[in-house]
């Protein structure tokens, strides 16, 4: 009988790392441009785009600058497309985001025709950008967030939603029950192929920065009574379990790479897909790290995309998409 047993220094991971190609073959995880959703802001009052100082090369857009990079999302690929609105005038309720006129609306439908079928149209749907105090909700007497009064004005915001041509409606305002009252006023409206994203766990993150900047909010003082505190991991699932009775379609984590331990233990318990969403202060430390000559910037990017998929990301929603979805068709 031979001795089969290896001798010390047989096994080599190293050789699974020998040339691109077996590299290539072996990778676990791959990033496709169908799996990248590219958020986009509206703002009704402009007239030519205008880019962010946070997050260089992201715009504000007109409705009409929105409908040109929308199209360039959908030429090169980019699997869905998330809407954000900054309107005129704001109120107390938030009144304009269910206004059939509403800047948001509008350019739902304006981007559903011009993108057809090539590309998924979603909204945000959160009163934030909405109204006059910044919060997701409306007020009650005392001034805290009125948790069932805002899932009226979720209902409504919904349907108009849904009448505007919205494929996906993206519920990131963390009420309890946004879920199971979104998906009760869409079936009761005769919207019941509509697609519900829970952000199911949204938590309160220093990372949203330039968002706010993107989004002129007027928020004073921070989310802590809704969105979750960053130490706690367990409370995700529990907001999971609630999701998922309510009927919630896909659930997201967010944001992205500081919460990958969150993503993962989602996405191992999670019978629908699970997104995550790359935030402005994520883009922003790239760039910016970038810029200074700190990071070579599309590698880290790459990188950055990639871990979210190996944690467990199905999609991901990252103001790279587009360019993105391009590097990868290039090195196809
Ligand atoms: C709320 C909303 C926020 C983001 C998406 N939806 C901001 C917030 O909770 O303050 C942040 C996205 C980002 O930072 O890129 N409507």
């Amino acid at each position: 009988m031979s001795d089969y047993s290896l001798a010390p220094g047989s096994i080599r991971p190293r050789r699974l790392r020998s040339s691109p190609a077996i590299r290539r073959l072996v990778s676990e995880h791959r990033l496709h441009a169908a799996d990248l959703v590219l958020p986009m802001f509206v703002k009704e009052t402009l007239t030519e785009p205008s880019e962010l100082q946070g997050m260089p090369g992201v715009f504000q857009h007109t409705l009409d600058s929105l409908v040109t990079a929308a199209r360039e999302a959908a030429d090169a690929g980019v699997g869905g497309l998330m809407l954000f609105g900054i309107p005129a005038v704001r109120d107390e309720i938030g009144s304009q985001a269910w206004a059939p006129d509403g800047i948001l609306n509008r350019a739902i439908t304006a981007v559903s025709e011009a993108v057809g079928d090539r590309t998924v149209v979603m909204a945000d749907l959160c009163l934030d950008e909405f109204t006059s105090h910044g919060h997701c909700g409306v007020l009650a007497a005392d001034g805290s967030v009125d948790n069932d009064a805002t899932l009226n004005r979720y209902a409504e915001m919904a349907v108009a939603q849904a009448r505007a041509g919205a494929a996906v409606l993206g519920l990131s305002g963390m009420m309890d029950g946004q879920v199971a009252a979104v998906r009760h006023a869409l079936d009761t409206a005769g919207f019941t192929d509509v697609i519900v994203l829970g952000y199911t766990a949204k938590y309160s993150s220093a990372f949203y920065g330039p968002f706010r900047e993107a989004v002129e909010s007027q928020l004073q003082g921070d989310r802590r009574t809704y969105q979750q505190d960053p130490a706690n991991g367990r409370e995700a699932m529990r907001e999971l379990e609630l999701d998922l009775a309510e009927g919630a379609d896909i659930v997201m984590v967010k944001p992205g790479l500081p919460y990958l331990d969150v993503l993962a233990e989602v996405a191992q318990a999670s019978p629908v897909p699970v997104w995550s969403y790359q935030i402005s202060g994520e883009y922003a430390m790239v760039e910016f790290a970038a810029r200074a000559g700190a990071i070579d910037r599309m590698p880290a990017i790459l990188e950055t995309l990639v871990a979210l998929k190996r944690a467990g990301a199905d999609a991901i929603l990252t103001y790279w998409a587009t360019e993105v979805a391009s590097v990868l068709e290039r090195r196809r």
